[in-house]
């Protein structure tokens, strides 16, 4: 094996340690092992301890009733999920506490005591009943990153709503479908949002997506910007005259532990987005907890996810996890280079922000803009930071802690996934010593292993598989109406446990490293995007025959999409055509998923079956090793994929 001079630096860079700070540690909330070997010996008692912080109705009678794949966590407890963020909170000093410190893209200004967020969530979940919203009804929400988004969550929560948020960013047809699929009844949304100054129509988005879809009978809007809007009469009502007419005070609703609190749609490795569906009781449970431990949660902290409430990661770590335990979180709009691209560290020195979690994409973003505009301000408030959504590059993390963490804070690498709810893998900041580039270890209570494809765990250092071998709390309950993809999806490649669909290593102390994704599904700026979505709007386009699509590693965005496209008989490709396509992805899916390059060729690879070759065409294009080629039908076929991917580059069209 030739080892070239820059990994060998790559890999002794790898072997940094950094063990926490003596300061750090002797304020942390898990000071030593004890947290943490106490789980081991019995996570169902773990669970069960950490779920009496929270305030239930009735006690569960079962810590957990597993029958493989579907696992019930505290079946028989009755809790609610609002009364939990929000009531338990008024009782004591935090009843006048910021629970929401909130700030505008155009630079406006909102505090939510919890006092304040309570009586807003009652008012709207009067709201939502008046437009004959129930228990178990599913509500669609599209709006922007505006205080009224966790209020309208946590209101679906305090009646017993399944709520499905989807991303400001998706289109006109993922709202369609995704409403479609949950049978909502109600959309909530609002005129628009800012982005980069400019306004994004949501609610004229919406009604291109609801047109003829008869499920949806009200569309309730906020307004947020003042742009024009259409309400169409019976159907579209105004937020504002609603909220005047509701009345201030909603019971909270007695909920199972088992009911479902939301959906939230997620790529996969078909066309067909999954619903992930989760629960009340064991998510609660989990994102609390690991807020609490994870980000070493102190009463005075100002918290700030930086992801959209349109993701997990907002869900759990905006919304319900630090409401939960009475937390100060912030919520900013818009983006993070608007009007300058010192925004983020104006704001951390603004309103002294002690926790930052954001992604890799965006840490090296910040990179790419410049020492500069951190530099220019104070941020000696922040005392940690944390990253999700992708392996961070050892450079990154150096980056990240040097410059933006002063060399003070430890930063929290946190593997998790939408279906997993709350953190897996991750360090505990008061006790785990942090190596770059590796989410070091599974939380307390949490089984993970990296293994074959016969399930046996692999030797130490050796890539396989990451699989979570025992249930969680915060787990995914089923995929939305579809509990048979459920378990073809992640229970029947190695039986009896999860599959995540990430490959691993775990090295000599037992620190997992990620690897990625193993399937087709890619990471664009830490959003998974299914190949295969992509694909299908492709070739929903009049003009298209068929398509290929694979990721190819991005230094900015971790990971970019291709598209290789053949074209109906007769059709001819064009720069035009092109940017057509990429025009038509952005319609049916959004955005982020319109593909970085798109080439039109003649032929796809494919295998004597048919198949297209996605796995050759994806490990040339990233320039891996082919793994096992004696699955493929024809050996051969590596050499005539990468003389097609040649001739298509040539052509360059
Ligand atoms: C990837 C986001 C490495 C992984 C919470 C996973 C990560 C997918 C990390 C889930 C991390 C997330 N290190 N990879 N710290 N965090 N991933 O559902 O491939 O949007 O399977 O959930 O992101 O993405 P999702």
């Amino acid at each position: 094996m030739v080892v070239s001079g820059a990994t060998i630096d790559s890999l002794l860079k790898e072997k940094e340690q950094y063990p926490p700070s003596a300061a750090f540690r002797k304020k942390a909330v898990v000071k030593d092992d004890a947290f943490r070997l106490d789980a081991a010996k019995d996570p169902e008692a773990f669970w069960a301890r950490m779920a009496k912080e929270l305030a239930w109705i009735a006690p569960w009678s079962k810590v957990l009733e597993w029958n493989l794949p579907f696992a019930k966590w505290f079946v028989g407890g009755k809790l609610n999920v609002s009364a939990n963020c929000l009531d338990r909170h008024l009782s004591g000093a935090r009843r006048n506490k910021a629970a929401i410190v909130w700030e505008g893209e155009p630079g406006e200004r909102r505090v939510l005591t919890y006092h304040d967020l309570w009586r807003e969530v009652n008012r709207f979940a009067n709201v939502l009943k008046g437009l004959g919203v129930k228990k178990g009804d599913r509500v669609t929400i599209y709006l922007p990153m505006i205080p009224e988004l966790p209020v309208a969550l946590l209101a679906c929560a305090r009646i017993g709503a399944v709520h499905s948020v989807i991303f400001g960013g998706f289109s006109a047809r993922a709202i369609r479908d995704r409403a479609a699929d949950a049978e909502s009844h109600v959309i909530v949304t609002a005129d628009g949002g800012y982005r980069r100054g400019a306004v994004l129509p949501l609610k004229k988005i919406v009604d291109e997506a609801i047109d003829g879809l008869d499920v949806v009978r009200h569309v309730v809007v906020f307004r947020r910007t003042g742009v024009e809007v259409t309400m169409r009469e019976g159907r579209d009502r105004w937020w504002h005259e609603l909220m005047t007419k509701a009345d201030g005070e909603c019971a909270a609703e007695s909920m199972d532990a088992t009911d479902p609190l939301f959906i939230l749609y997620t790529s996969g490795t078909t066309g067909k987005p999954k619903g992930i569906q989760h629960s009340t009781g064991g998510y609660l449970v989990g994102v609390a907890t690991t807020t609490r431990y994870v980000f070493d949660l102190k009463e005075e902290d100002l918290f700030w996810c930086t992801a959209d409430i349109g993701w997990v990661t907002g869900h759990s770590y905006i919304v319900y996890g630090p409401l939960a335990n009475g937390a100060s979180i912030f919520m900013y709009e818009g983006a993070p280079d608007w009007p300058e691209p010192d925004r983020f560290w104006r704001m951390i020195e603004e309103y002294d922000i002690t926790t930052l979690y954001t992604a890799p994409t965006a840490i090296r973003a910040f990179m790419r803009w410049g020492d500069e505009y951190p530099k220019r301000h104070d941020l000696s408030s922040l005392r940690l930071l944390g990253t999700v959504g992708e392996p961070i590059n050892p450079e990154a993390w150096r980056w990240y802690q040097k410059t933006i963490g002063g060399g003070r804070c430890p930063i929290v690498d946190t593997w998790w996934q939408t279906e997993t709810g709350m953190i897996l893998i991750t360090p505990l900041p008061g006790i785990t010593t942090l190596k770059p580039g590796s989410a070091t270890f599974p939380f307390p209570g949490v089984s993970a292993e990296v293994v074959d494809e016969k399930g046996d765990p692999v030797p130490v250092n050796k890539g396989g598989y990451l699989v979570i071998s025992k249930p969680w709390p915060a787990m995914l309950q089923t995929l939305y109406k579809d509990p048979e993809r459920f378990k073809q999806v992640y229970w029947s490649q190695i039986p009896g446990k999860y599959f995540t669909g990430d490959g691993a290593r775990v090295d000599e102390d037992g620190c997992f490293w990620l690897m990625g994704r193993i399937d087709d599904v890619i990471n664009v700026a830490g959003h998974r995007i299914g190949t295969m979505e992509v694909e299908s709007a492709l070739v929903s386009h009049p003009k298209v025959a068929e398509a290929a699509v694979v990721g190819r590693p991005d230094p900015l965005k971790g990971q970019v999409l291709v598209a290789y496209v053949v074209l109906k008989r007769g059709e001819a490709g064009s720069d035009s055509l092109r940017q057509e396509l990429r025009e038509h992805v952005r319609r049916e899916i959004g955005a982020i998923a319109a593909p970085e390059a798109l080439y039109i060729t003649d032929k796809l690879p494919k295998t004597r079956s048919g198949k297209i070759m996605r796995r050759v065409i994806r490990s040339l294009v990233s320039g891996q090793e082919i793994g096992d080629t004696t699955t493929l039908e024809d050996p051969g076929a590596v050499d005539e994929v990468r003389k097609w991917l040649a001739e298509v580059e040539a052509r360059k069209s």
